[in-house]
């Protein structure tokens, strides 16, 4: 009886040779390269689409500052000021480690040199004041121009 077999590797190579095969490993060799050229451009697509998404989180509005408005219409001590306050000046006043006798992290803390005239002076670089956050740039004139209107407002617990 005689088994059906598979075509073996050894019967597809005497397929080929016998069959024109100059023409059939060209044809296999054209195959595989633009296999590779494919392989290429979709390396290369993976790797733009990783780097243009790292700019997805970067911050707009320090990606183009004269483009973003400020909007001061709403301000709040806990959702405009304390965010400030984290971001800038919690690193040195909180109230375990309170430098100059100022805490920013709390409300209470904050509201004494708010009231007093202390925040606004210090935050905007007065004469006779240190200027704040010490060591690092001036606040950009937004976040100064809200803590001007929650100041001025009365810098309430709000
Ligand atoms: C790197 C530490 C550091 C940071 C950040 C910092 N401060 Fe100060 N701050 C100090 C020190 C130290 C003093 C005490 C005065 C001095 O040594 O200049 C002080 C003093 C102050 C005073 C009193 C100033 C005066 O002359 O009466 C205020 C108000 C103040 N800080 C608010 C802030 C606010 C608001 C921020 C964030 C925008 C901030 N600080 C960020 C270290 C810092």
């Amino acid at each position: 009886m005689i088994k059906k077999q598979k075509p073996s590797i050894k019967s597809i190579h005497f397929f080929l040779v016998g069959n024109n095969a100059g023409n059939v490993v060209r044809m296999l060799h054209q195959t595989t390269n633009i296999m590779k050229i494919i392989m290429r451009l979709f390396i290369i697509l993976i790797f733009f689409s990783v780097t243009l998404t790292g700019c997805y989180y970067d911050k707009e509005d320090l990606l183009y500052p004269s483009q973003t408005s400020c909007d001061t219409s709403i301000v709040t001590y806990g959702q405009t000021i304390a965010p400030i306050m984290v971001a800038n000046c919690n690193i040195c006043h909180s109230t375990a480690m309170a430098s100059g006798g100022v805490v920013t992290d709390n409300y209470n803390g904050l509201s004494i040199v708010a009231q007093n005239g202390q925040l606004w002076s210090g935050v905007s670089w007065q004469s006779g004041f240190s200027p704040m956050p010490k060591g690092y740039d001036k606040l950009s004139a937004c976040n100064l121009a809200k803590i001007k209107k929650w100041v001025d407002a009365g810098a309430l617990n709000n």
